[in-house]
């Protein structure tokens, strides 16, 4: 097992990541400090892993919340269903819910966290490769909305991610796949010797080899953690994080909630990223190539959606949390390793890039 800390001060809290640790009770309990735990998760995870967190938890009072499984589920409508499972079973202040699946369980738990009686405990236990890179970490919590993507929502930081890799042996290859595209955009943010070595170890990752897996998902939360750390409620730094979903989060609006995965619209959105930066004059040509091979080699799509305009796309970019005072604001690259955020780009490079993508 390897152990990481988010420091936040008093918020600080572990990631625990290794293979075996649903097994492991002492990695949860002490972060449990009531009687009632509420345990969230989805009908697909239920039947794999649900009796076993049980398990660990036979000291305590337990309520289950078995969600529909989907991205389009992910919504304030479905959310009352775990409001409805906590106040039906006299949940109260001490209580700590439990997150027991991937971003849509973790995203929603996290954010009924927030919302029960003004903020309760909870503890993410991650379930998909993205999930245990990504959005485990960091307390984004919260819901889409039809007309965009996680626009209702808090942040709330858990009280520790426990990231049973084992978990991944059960997971559909295009979701491994959807997984790394945000592996992926931790090499290129922050990483550039990282990103080589995904190139290099890419087909092991594809393979499910445990230690590679191990690695990555270890370097991604590295990376992910010391962001958090340097800028908790995106006031600045923390946007990197959010390389190619301004573009991604546009497509997985128009497209209509779950029919793309979120990774495969990161990774969509990452390709036009580079091109904007490419046109920018910040990274050549061949960079932008290089990314392509590699998400091509993940099994993940380097294009936009047929049928997306460039109107559309610009109409949806809009409703971006990154937007401020109606200004974009857009992660690029100035080389790979290294993105920032921007509201200088021309909007003739914006445009041609997008009507590039769009024909
Ligand atoms: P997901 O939660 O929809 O899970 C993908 C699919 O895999 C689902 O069908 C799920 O039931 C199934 N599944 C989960 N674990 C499994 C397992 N071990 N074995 C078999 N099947 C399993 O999708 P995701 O990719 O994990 O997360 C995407 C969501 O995360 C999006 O809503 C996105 O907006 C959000 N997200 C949030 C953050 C953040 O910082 N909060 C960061 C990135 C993404
Ligand atoms: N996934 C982007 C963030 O956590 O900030």
């Amino acid at each position: 097992m390897q152990t990481l800390t988010v420091d936040l001060g008093e918020r600080s809290y572990p990631i625990y990541t290794g293979s075996g640790l649903l097994e492991r009770s002492e990695l949860l309990l002490p972060y449990i400090k009531g009687r009632q735990v509420a345990i969230v998760t989805n009908e697909t995870i239920a039947p794999l892993y649900l009796e076993k967190i049980k398990s660990l938890l036979t000291s305590k009072e337990v309520t289950e919340v078995i969600l529909p499984d989907g991205e389009n589920f992910k919504n304030l409508d479905i959310l009352n269903r775990v409001f409805d499972g906590l106040l039906e079973a006299r949940h109260n202040r001490t209580t700590t819910l439990i997150a027991l699946g991937g971003g849509v369980v973790g995203d929603m738990t996290g954010f009924a966290a927030a919302c029960y009686q003004r903020g309760v405990d909870f503890i993410q236990v991650p379930t998909t490769l993205l999930s245990q890179v990504d959005s485990s970490v960091g307390g984004k919590t919260g819901v889409n909305h039809a007309l965009g993507k996680n626009m209702i929502g808090a942040f709330h930081q858990p009280n520790c991610v426990v990231a049973d890799t084992l978990t991944l042996n059960t997971l559909p290859d295009r979701e491994l796949s959807a997984g790394l595209a945000e592996v992926i955009k931790y090499g290129l943010i922050r990483d550039a010797a990282f990103y080589a070595w995904i190139e290099t170890n890419l087909e092991g990752l594809l393979a499910r080899d445990p230690a590679l897996l191990a690695e990555a998902i270890h370097r991604s939360c590295e990376c992910k953690a010391a962001v958090v750390a340097e800028d908790e409620k995106e006031s600045g730094v923390r946007a990197i994080l959010n390389l190619g979903h301004t573009f991604g989060h546009a497509i997985e609006t128009a497209m209509g909630y779950g029919e793309w995965l979120h990774g495969e619209a990161v990774a969509a959105g990452m390709v036009m990223a580079a091109d904007l930066s490419a046109r920018c004059g910040w990274i050549d040509a061949a960079e932008v190539e290089r990314l392509k091979q590699l998400l091509i080699r993940a099994n993940l799509p380097v294009k936009a959606p047929e049928g997306m305009s460039a109107d559309q796309f610009k109409s949806l970019m809009q409703v971006d949390k990154k937007v401020i005072d109606g200004r974009l604001r857009l992660v690029l690259m100035q080389k790979v390793g290294w993105a920032v955020v921007t509201d200088e780009v021309p909007s003739g490079l914006l445009q041609e890039t997008l009507e590039y993508f769009t024909v």
